[in-house]
């Protein structure tokens, strides 16, 4: 049952269980002054019944003469405790809400952020496994309704355990025949408005996944604005947009249809119930059983207790809405990640990196990426891995940081293996730049900033430096805001190759001893590329570095170059000796320089 998961926040209730305390006390205290007031009345009425019985002229005297009977005096005295009752009563509710809500706030709080730290412990495959509507939802929405249960359904929830004790101990000490007829309608007024509730749940469960969808098609067409345009495909879309909106509204009329329900359901149901306190109220009031007040007191005991009973089928339906919720939330709380981080401290300037026998395989594709990949890369040295499209060059990088790690073989930095070291503190000594840039909606330096070290000083200055190092510097500067210029959603549009050398300045700022460029130039021409390579070599000079590449121009002076070919290295070697071999890397290289010398004949 889902509505077990509920148990699963009760640390969080002992955390705030002061506060929830005092809200559950004050929760008692205001209904015990509810209870109160319908008495006051009745007292009021009947008291009021016998001055003017007790004063036949009554309806001669002006209201002077009236206050100065004797008997006014109590009579007002009563009136003064009807006020200071729900005086009392207003002052309560408002710290239980202050309390109760204030509490489900705050647990809200921790949860969120309970969850988005797991997350981000959790493995790439996690996040290829479940798409990211999903983790939102899950973060906002179900969230929410967690919240609604701890703070609302749990207020009702005491409030309707206190207050209907008393009423029904009020009543029954008033007249157990007129209490049994009174509350007779209750029990179905409940079990009603849970079965309404639940038809409005469900149909709100389908236009909201109506409404997401609607949402993800408007947010796909403007982004993909540009390839609509271009296909000329503006109104196969509009038709299609016109369609989901003509069904979303179809399913938003059912829903009203039902809400329309709601509100005279409850308002008959109370009818029903005051119509028969008036009736067998009224017999026995000629009976002589009961007094007039009586009468009123019953009365306004249903209205006390019609509100809180009637949301017990609404409350009831909100705690199973939270027990659903809280079961999709803990599945993803209960994720182990794949990659845990251990303990060992290595340190890149002294040891090398090598890859012993590792096979890689995709898991949710069953793509075999890498065959038997061998070779240790000393510290300080500059390496390259070259080969076509898809041979699997990035998937050695992600495992060189373990995004992943390998079916078979081990990865191994100086004697530690790669399952042992301290994953932190490992990848702060690295800079990568993924094949992918990926910017934020932020400014230029934010962005370059984001690869710095929190405690670094002196943040402008290598920035700058960065940037320069990543020859971007100068195209930084002359745009209108320089440094400050947003990129982005809300930003300018910077070309692939800005794009680029940004990320790489990332990668720099923090001084890494590694530093890996996942194809971080082929948005760049050959010259540039090649200028931006030399910048580096003063950077990279003590440094260990990895360059992946497409081109093989620029790769005169690396130390090795791995050549790559269908997940396996084919060759290895520096520049030279692998054009001496003749072997695939020559082929590569004389069919780009052929390449390039078609393209100066143009
Ligand atoms: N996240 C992934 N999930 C499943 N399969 C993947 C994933 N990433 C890559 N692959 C597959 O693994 C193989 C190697 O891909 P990889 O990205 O490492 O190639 P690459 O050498 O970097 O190619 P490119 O030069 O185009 O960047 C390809 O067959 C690819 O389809
Ligand atoms: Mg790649």
């Amino acid at each position: 049952m889902a509505i077990l998961q509920l148990a699963s926040l009760n640390k969080y209730l002992w955390k705030y269980k002061f506060r929830l305390f005092i809200g559950i006390a004050c929760i008692f205290l205001s209904n015990f002054f509810l209870v109160e007031i319908p008495n006051d009345v009745g007292r009021t009425v009947d008291y009021a019944l016998k001055i003017a019985s007790k004063t036949p002229n009554i309806n001669t005297l002006n209201w002077i003469a009236v206050l100065q009977l004797p008997d006014t005096k109590v009579l007002l005295w009563e009136i003064v405790q009807i006020f200071k009752h729900t005086f009392l009563q207003g002052i309560f509710l408002f710290i239980t809400r202050q309390t109760i809500i204030v509490t489900s706030r705050k647990i809200e709080y921790d949860l969120k952020n309970e969850m988005y730290a797991h997350y981000q412990d959790l493995d790439a495959n996690f996040f290829k496994m479940n798409n990211t509507g999903d983790l939102m939802s899950r973060i906002t929405e179900d969230v929410n309704r967690v919240r609604d249960y701890l703070g609302p359904s749990f207020m009702y929830l005491v409030n309707i355990a206190f207050l209907l004790p008393m009423v029904i101990y009020k009543m029954y000490s008033l007249n157990s025949t007129l209490m049994f007829y009174v509350l007779l309608p209750f029990p179905i007024l409940s079990l009603s408005v849970f079965y309404v509730n639940n038809l409005i749940d469900k149909r709100s469960e389908v236009i909201q996944s109506k409404l997401s969808d609607l949402t993800t098609m408007a947010q796909e067409t403007f982004s993909g604005i540009r390839v609509i345009k271009s296909f000329v495909r503006e109104k196969s879309m509009r038709n299609l947009f016109e369609k989901d909106c003509e069904d979303y509204k179809e399913k938003s009329l059912r829903l009203t249809r039902i809400d329309a329900l709601w509100f005279p359901l409850i308002t008959l149901l109370i009818g029903i119930s005051n119509v028969l306190t008036l009736y067998i109220g009224g017999k026995l009031y000629m009976n002589g059983v009961i007094t007039y007040g009586v009468i009123i007191k019953f009365m306004m005991f249903v209205n006390v207790v019609t509100f809180p009973v009637s949301s017990l089928g609404w409350v009831t339906s909100m705690i199973i809405r939270a027990g659903t919720s809280l079961k999709r939330i803990n599945v993803f709380m209960k994720t182990i990640p794949a990659i845990i981080s251990g303990s060992k401290k290595v340190n890149l300037r002294n040891d090398g990196i090598e890859f012993k026998n590792v096979n890689f395989t995709y898991p949710e594709t069953g793509i075999q990426a890498l065959k038997n990949i061998s070779f240790l890369i000393p510290p300080a040295e500059k390496w390259a891995i070259v080969g076509r499209t898809g041979c699997g060059k990035s998937t050695l990088a992600e495992l060189l940081f373990r995004r992943y790690d390998p079916n078979d073989g081990e990865i191994t930095i100086g004697a530690v293996s790669m399952k042992e070291i301290d994953l932190n503190y490992f990848r702060s000594q690295i800079g990568y730049t993924p094949q992918e840039v990926f910017l934020f909606s932020d400014t230029i330096a934010n962005n370059i900033l984001f690869g710095a070290n929190d405690e670094t000083v002196n943040r402008e200055n290598l920035m700058e430096q960065a940037a320069k190092m990543a020859s971007i510097h100068e195209e930084i500067m002359a745009l209108p805001n320089g440094y400050q210029t947003m990129v982005g959603e809300r930003g300018i549009t910077l070309s692939g190759g800005q794009k680029q050398r940004i990320s790489i300045a990332r990668a720099l700022i923090s001084q890494p001893f590694l530093v890996v460029l996942d194809d971080c130039l082929s948005a760049v021409d050959t010259q540039t590329e090649n200028f931006i390579l030399r910048q580096l070599d003063t950077f990279l000079q003590h440094k260990t570095s990895l360059v992946i590449t497409h081109r093989i121009f620029s790769l005169q002076d690396f130390d090795q170059i791995l050549m790559m070919e269908k997940g396996e290295i084919v060759e290895q070697g520096t520049h030279q000796t692998l054009l001496s071999m003749q072997g695939k890397y020559y082929e590569m290289y004389m069919q780009q320089q052929k390449e390039t010398l078609e393209e100066q004949s143009n």
